[in-house]
């Protein structure tokens, strides 16, 4: 092992490898607090090459690699064990190139997201990929969990953006498709294998993302709801009706109660059951934020909504999605985070399922329930006490009844691995087993996780 340490100082440099002392808490887990151990020794590369040298070494010496990103994962996929090597993509940030005539921007994986959609609104761009935690997550771990977030609805999630990608496989070898082009049918697209492949098959270095038109205008009410057959009806009236439909999000009263109060918030004079915010976007300046509100008023005389009030400046518009984005995760004990996705029409009997079986087991527990219903990715958080994986089985019943996704957006990581099975085929499960051995015959690659 010091062998390797040596020759991995002797590549990277004093600024590019931590050992001992020098690993802080950070490295240690993601934001799920699942990790426990810190590693054997963080290496801070700089560049691609220096990613190759260092998985050749690793590779060489048998020793295992974990990448890491922001560390805002929410599935432990990016936690390390004692005995691994963390590779952090952290010295490898920025944007390489907009391209205002082909609408790409070229970037190093380590970009912060929050980074990257900056520099795409100062070139009058917009990067259609937005999550919450925007200020430290990195695009590269954005592209090997193949994250969601807000604005699926309209632009897709990570996947959706990606026009090329350079990854450095388990040996080292050095896999680049940097190019610009949305249509390229020359054999697999092979890059598809390393998104959302949480950092098991290879190490993404650098990406070329697609850019969107930014909007002129961008309209957000948020809209108190009897019940869930009527978000329902506001979500298939928006589909039709909106020009642009670009985030529709809706909290549960368990959710949505919780975060007012942490938040310091208040909206509606009586808390509603259900409470929808909704956001279009549009061009036509003069016209955009009349034909949102007659939306909306249509959709208040056919009762579907109790009340709604439409953001007049930004800092209204902000208000709102800080009750959306203030989560419970890091305020219960034992939160057990889920990310599950299934019919949209079938949402909120699973909910009123999941929501049953829980106070019959442990009644009074905190469970709420919010999420991307546009997209049919519901988030339950669970807070019921240390016996975590009874709370899994619990509801990873209920989705597997409903024919749904264990993960939606979040990845499998170490937290869902024992409940793959739950939303994928023996046969499924074997052809990943067989795509992991060809490009990682050693399993040097972020072991244990995934599958
Ligand atoms: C969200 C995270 C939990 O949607 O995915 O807020
Ligand atoms: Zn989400």
């Amino acid at each position: 092992m010091d062998r390797l340490i040596d020759a991995l100082r002797a590549e990277l440099g004093n600024s590019g490898l931590l050992v001992g002392a020098d690993i802080g808490e950070r490295y240690r887990s993601d934001r799920s607090l699942s990790g426990t151990q810190l590693p054997l020794a963080v290496l801070r590369p700089a560049s691609t090459a220096e990613v190759s040298a260092a998985l050749r070494l690793c590779h060489a010496h048998d020793v295992c690699v974990v990448p890491q990103g922001g560390m805002t994962g929410l599935a432990g996929g990016a936690n390390p064990d004692a005995s691994a090597i963390v590779l952090s993509l952290e010295r490898m940030s920025g944007v390489e190139e907009i391209d205002a005539t082909a609408a790409t921007m070229t970037l190093l994986a380590g970009t912060p997201l929050e980074i990257a959609q900056a520099a795409a609104q100062a070139q009058g761009f917009l990067l259609g990929l937005d999550l919450g935690s925007r200020g430290s997550c990195q695009v590269g771990g954005n592209i090997s969990t193949n994250a969601g977030g807000y604005r699926v609805i309209r632009y897709g999630m990570a996947r959706a953006h990606v026009l090329g990608l350079e990854a450095v496989l388990a040996d080292g070898t050095i896999v680049s498709d940097i190019r610009k082009m949305l249509k390229n049918n020359t054999g697999y697209d092979w890059k598809q294998l390393f998104i959302g492949a949480e950092g098991t098959l290879g190490i993404i270095t650098r990406a070329v993302l697609r850019l969107a038109t930014k909007p002129a205008t961008v309209s957000t009410a948020m809209c108190a709801l009897e019940n869930f057959a009527a978000v329902l009806e506001v979500l298939k009236s928006a589909r039709r009706e909106l020009a642009s439909l670009t985030a529709f999000e809706v909290m549960w009263q368990s959710f949505h109660n919780f975060s007012a109060r942490q938040a310091g918030l208040k909206f509606f004079d009586k808390e509603p059951p259900f409470i929808l915010i909704i956001e279009q976007s549009g061009s036509d300046a003069a016209k955009d934020a009349d034909l949102f509100e007659a939306f909306l008023s249509r959709a208040m005389e056919a009762g579907h909504l109790t009340d709604c009030l439409i953001a007049q400046s930004e800092a209204d518009t902000a208000k709102f999605w800080t009750l959306r984005e203030t989560l419970v995760l890091d305020r219960l004990p034992d939160l057990v985070n889920f990310d599950v996705s299934l019919d949209i029409a079938r949402l909120g009997e699973f909910a009123d399922q999941c929501a049953a079986a829980i106070e019959a087991r442990w009644p009074g527990c905190h469970h709420s329930y919010f999420g991307h219903i546009g997209d049919g990715n519901l988030h339950v958080c669970v807070s019921a006490g240390p016996d975590q994986h009874a709370v899994d089985e619990l509801v990873y019943n209920v989705v597997r009844q409903f024919n749904g996704s264990i993960s939606a957006e979040h990845g499998i990581g170490t937290l869902k691995k024992d409940f793959l099975g739950y939303s994928r085929s023996p046969e499924e499960l074997a052809l990943m087993a067989r795509i992991k051995q060809a490009l990682d015959p050693k399993g040097i690659l972020n072991p244990g996780k995934v599958l």
